[in-house]
C-alpha cells in the first residue's frame, strides 16, 4: 500500500538555521506545506518568507522552545489546524555545548538532554498524535551519537540516547506504518560547526585531515557538508520513494565513521 506522504505538511524543527532551514526550504521547493517550528522568532519568519519563494503553497511560523512540551504540543495544533494533518515530522533543533569528562557541567548535561533528546521526544509524541498513517518522521541525530568524539560528552551521550529513542519509537508507530529514521551527520557548515571552531581553518583542516591527538581519522570524501547534503537525504526519507526504509540510522559524513 502507497503512504500519505506526497503533498502532506511537514512539521520542520530548528527550521530557522542550518539543516534545519535547508530541509525546509528543500520540501518548499517540492511543493510541500511547511510547518517551521524554532525559538527564534526573527530568523524563523525569514525562513517562512523564502520558504513561500521556493514553492511552498504555505509556510507557517511557530515559536516554540523543543524543551517544553506544552508549548510543542500548542504549535503542533496551531499546525493541523492551519495546514491539516501532518504527512511528515523532520526534527532538527539541537544544541552544543563544547565539554569533556571533566569539566561538563550538571548544568550543560541537562540542557543537551532537555533539548536534543526530551524535545525531540516531545516532537514524536505530538507531532505523530496528528500525523496521518503512512506519515513519516526523520530525526537529525549526528554520527557523535555512535563516533565518541573528545570534548563533546554531553552532546554525544544526548545523540545517541536521541536516536534509540526514534527506532523505538519507530517501532510502535509501525503498526500505523509510520516510518522513522535517524540522519547521523557529520561536520556540516552551519552556525554550530562554526561555534565550534575558535580558529576557522584550523577547525577545518582537523575535520579534513582528521587529528591523532583527538583520535579523529579525517573526511574521506574530503569536504565538509553542506546543509542541503543533509536535506536531500531528509527529503528522500520523508518521500515515498523511502516508503519501505524505517528503523534506519544513516551516516551522512563523508565517511568520517568508518
Ligand atoms: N552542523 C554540524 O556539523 C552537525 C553535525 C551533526 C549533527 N548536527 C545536528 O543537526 C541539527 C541542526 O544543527 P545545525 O548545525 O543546523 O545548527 P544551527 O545552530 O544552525 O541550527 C539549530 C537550530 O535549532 C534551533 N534550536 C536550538 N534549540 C532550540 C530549542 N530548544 N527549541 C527550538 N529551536 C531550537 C536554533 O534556534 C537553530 O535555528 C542539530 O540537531 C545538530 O545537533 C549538526
Amino acid at each position: 500500500m502507497l503512504s500519505t506522504t506526497t503533498g502532506s505538511p511537514v512539521l520542520i524543527s530548528g527550521a530557522a538555521s542550518g539543516i534545519g532551514r535547508a530541509i525546509a526550504l528543500r520540501l518548499a521547493t517540492e511543493g510541500r506545506p511547511v510547518a517551521l517550528l524554532d525559538r527564534n522568532a526573527e530568523a524563523l519568519a525569514l525562513a517562512a518568507k523564502e520558504a513561500e519563494r521556493e514553492g511552498s503553497p504555505a509556510a507557517l511560523a511557530l515559536v516554540a522552545d523543543v524543551a517544553d512540551g506544552a508549548a510543542v504540543r500548542a504549535a503542533v495544533a496551531d499546525a493541523v489546524r492551519a495546514l491539516g494533518l501532518l504527512g511528515g515530522l523532520a526534527s532538527a533543533a539541537g544544541i552544543l555545548e563544547p565539554g569533556g569528562l571533566a569539566d561538563v557541567t550538571s548544568a550543560s548535561w541537562e540542557r543537551h538532554f532537555a533539548v536534543n533528546t526530551t524535545g525531540v521526544l516531545h516532537l514524536l509524541q505530538h507531532a505523530t498524535a496528528q500525523m496521518s498513517d503512512g506519515g513519516a518522521v526523520v530525526v537529525i541525530s549526528s554520527n557523535a551519537a555512535r563516533v565518541p568524539r573528545t570534548g563533546l560528552l554531553a552532546y554525544a551521550a544526548s545523540k545517541a540516547a536521541t536516536s534509540a529513542l526514534t527506532r523505538s519509537a519507530g517501532l510502535e508507530l509501525a503498526a500505523r506504518r509510520i516510518r522513522c529514521n535517524v540522519i547521523e551527520p557529520g561536520s556540516t557548515d552551519t552556525a554550530m560547526q562554526r561555534d565550534l571552531w575558535p580558529d576557522a581553518e584550523v577547525g577545518r583542516a582537523s575535520a579534513l585531515d582528521g587529528d591523532p591527538s583527538a583520535y579523529r581519522l579525517g573526511i574521506p570524501l574530503g569536504r565538509i557538508a553542506d546543509p542541503d547534503d543533509i536535506a536531500g537525504v531528509a527529503a528522500f526519507l520523508l518521500s515515498d520513494a523511502a516508503r519501505h526504509v524505517t528503523l534506519q540510522q544513516l551516516f551522512v559524513d563523508g565517511g568520517a565513521s568508518l
